[in-house]
């Protein structure tokens, strides 16, 4: 006999769509993933919910409804529309909340509680509109969070069916702003938590406290947010609900990121054509105005320009190697003062170092497909995707020994770990990279081994299903 499980699945981004960064990779690849699996006993029906941002790109959406749900003495109008990617659902929730704050996210956390705390609501009530009811709610992050937290409490209300509610946690240190007034303007109270009092207002712990299981992005991550120095001040709620957490492996689209069939690459190769990677480096070299020469390492840091990637202790690491001959190329934009970094930095080395300070997916590829090595010295990481696309195309990377990064780039066999967060341990590292780079067949070794690695999602998307069956029964 088959069964179906119905998974709403909800996110502040996802690709094609609208993407900002390393969740927007996640939310556009899972839910497809999970339907995959999809088998004559089991129908796994995984449908994707987004806010509709102005900046969205989507096509042929079709309104579904408009509802409204109450606000102080009057409500609010959703407006809810409806396309497919690949033959899955996927809705758009719009609404004056979201109008009102154009990008994705702002700076001003006010705003942004205001906007998510309206898509999470007006997210729960979309089934009614489409005559579907989900099993499973599953959340990413606090900007859908707040969605476990009604799911709960309105069951308590009403004694509803129990539907279960997961929480994948990307990024802890982001747990939104204090939402007690505008819960309130939406009739939803607070509930008595276990939480530390600090955090009884904010959507993150409040979605925490709410859901049936909380899953981190991977193992390494899962079991940092239950120390000190990562767990937030949430790390003692977390311990008590230990047995609920566990960490997924985050994968890649190893179809989009393909070096044997990428378009954006001058030169395609695979393991047996790997000595064509080469030619790539050298088209880097001479697109980047470097001088063109295999032998010159070529440094990549491809990332946020964000404290928490630790882009600062890379640049610094890069100006203490003024005796070293190397050549770098830092791509993407972020934090102003970072960029400001990068670009003294350029003007400090303007024959080695490159500051692309844009968003360039294209350039981004060419970079994984040429660069010797990239640097990730982040201060925390919940997954990482750069380093396994990196591994994917031959680029070794020098990790920080953090979160997903430390379980995915094994030392000496994929990859250069480092343990301190400071610029000389990572200086160490790219030494120590540099020292093997001349010795070619070593060096290959590094490459194919990373090449090699199966980083695709489907391994992470039986994990997830995994738990929807134990939640489900
Ligand atoms: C966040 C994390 C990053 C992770 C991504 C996707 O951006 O910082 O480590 O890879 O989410 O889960």
């Amino acid at each position: 006999m088959s069964r179906t499980i119905n998974v709403l699945f909800l996110a502040a981004e996802a690709d094609p769509f609208i993407k900002v960064g390393g969740l927007g990779d996640v939310s556009g690849v899972l839910p497809r993933e999970l339907r995959a699996l999809s088998n004559e006993e089991l129908k796994l029906d995984v449908r994707l919910v987004l806010p509709y941002h102005p900046a969205v790109k989507a096509e042929n959406l079709r309104p579904v409804e408009i509802f409204s749900i109450p606000r102080g003495d009057s409500e609010v109008a959703v407006e809810a529309f409806e396309t497919t990617l690949n033959g899955m659902p996927v809705y758009f929730i719009g609404g004056e909340p979201i109008r009102a704050n154009g990008s994705v996210y702002s700076l001003d956390a006010t705003k942004d509680a205001d906007k998510y705390a309206f898509f999470s609501l007006a997210a729960m009530e979309l089934p009614k509109h489409i005559n579907w009811q989900p099993d499973v709610v599953h959340a990413n992050d606090w900007h859908t969070a707040l969605s476990l937290y009604v799911n709960l409490t309105k069951r308590w209300e009403s004694g509803s069916k129990h539907v279960a509610g997961v929480l994948t946690l990307h990024n802890l240190p982001f747990m939104g702003a204090d939402v007690s007034a505008i819960l309130e303007s939406y009739g939803i109270k607070l509930a008595q938590t276990d939480l530390p009092e600090w955090a009884r207002v904010l959507p993150l712990p409040l979605g925490l406290w709410a859901s049936d299981a909380i899953v981190a992005v991977s193992p390494g991550y899962a079991g940092e947010v239950l120390t000190e120095e990562f767990g937030c001040g949430l790390q003692e709620f977390l311990g008590v609900r230990k047995e609920t957490l566990s960490g997924v492996l985050n994968g890649i689209d190893t179809v989009s990121f393909d070096p044997a069939t990428d378009k954006s690459i001058s030169i395609n190769f695979n393991l047996p054509t790997l000595k064509r990677r080469a030619e790539n480096k050298e088209l880097l070299q001479e697109k980047l105005g470097l001088t063109r020469n295999p032998n010159i390492p070529l440094l990549a840091v491809i990332s946020r320009m964000d404290v928490q990637k630790g882009v600062d202790l890379a640049f610094t690491a890069l100006k203490n190697m003024k005796r070293i001959d190397f050549q770098a190329v830092i791509l993407g934009t972020g934090d102003p003062k970072l960029e400001e970094s990068a670009r003294e930095l350029q003007t400090l080395f303007p024959d080695k170092i490159k500051a692309e300070l844009r968003f360039d997916a294209a350039l981004a590829r060419q970079i994984y497909a040429g660069a010797d090595m990239i640097l990730m010295p982040s201060r925390y990481e919940p997954c990482g995707l750069a380093q396994m696309i990196a591994m994917r195309y031959g680029c070794v990377p020098i990790v920080r020994a953090v979160g997903g990064l430390k379980d995915t780039v094994i030392p000496k066999e994929t990859g250069f770990v480092f343990e301190k967060a400071h610029h000389m341990s990572l200086v160490s590292a790219i030494k120590a990279a540099m020292k093997v780079l001349p010795d070619k067949e070593k060096w290959e070794a590094l490459q194919r081994n990373g090449m090699a690695k199966d980083f695709s999602w489907e391994a992470s998307a039986r994990e997830y299903l995994k738990l929807y069956l134990s939640l489900v029964k």
